[in-house]
């Protein structure tokens, strides 16, 4: 289980069924095509994915980020933060937590897909050593392009 984690009264831990339902409503408006209810489930039960919320203080969900670690490769496939809670942070704090997660399980590297204009979290990314590797063109519903990144991991356990 990765190490709880906190930033002021931000504490990351595993997300749990019971943290859904502030997660839908993140995500309802973070994205124009939201995963469902199923999909998070389908990440909750899978052996590979370790899906973690971002809490405040008062034990509300802040954020969270779903990734998963196949053999060597990890990969982000959702994150996202309460509109209200952006730049101070959280999201920065998700995206570590997942590095080092996978750090210390011996993945080579971390990737995902971010759309082209997502300036926001491709400078996040940016920030913690992502690399943009590739495009895949229209990727996206709108025809929009994927920019694909990658963190590679140094597996001394040395960052
Ligand atoms: C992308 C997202 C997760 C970032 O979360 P956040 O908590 O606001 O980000 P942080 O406060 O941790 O910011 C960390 C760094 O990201 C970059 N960043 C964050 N928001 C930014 C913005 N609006 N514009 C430019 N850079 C930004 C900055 O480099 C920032 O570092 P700084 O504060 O030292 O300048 C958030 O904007 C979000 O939920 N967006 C909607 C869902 C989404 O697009 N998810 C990513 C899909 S690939």
């Amino acid at each position: 289980m990765p190490r709880m984690t906190r930033l002021d009264d931000i504490t990351v831990c595993p997300m749990t069924e019971a943290d859904l339902d502030e997660v839908l409503a993140i995500e309802s408006v973070s994205y124009p095509k939201p995963w469902a209810r199923e999909h998070f489930l389908d990440e909750l039960g899978s052996p590979y994915a370790f899906p973690l919320v971002a809490l405040n203080g008062d034990g509300r969900v802040a954020g969270y980020i779903c990734p998963v670690l196949l053999l060597d490769e990890g990969e982000i496939r959702n994150v996202a933060v309460d509109p209200g809670m952006r730049g101070s942070g959280v999201g920065r704090l998700l995206v570590e937590a997942v590095l080092e997660e996978c750090r210390s399980r011996g993945a080579a590297y971390v990737g995902l897909e971010v759309r082209v204009s997502n300036q926001a979290a491709r400078a996040l990314y940016r920030k913690l050593g992502f690399v943009e590797t590739g495009v895949r063109p229209k990727y996206y519903e709108n025809g929009e392009d994927a920019v694909l990144m990658e963190c590679p991991l140094d597996r001394s356990g040395e960052s």
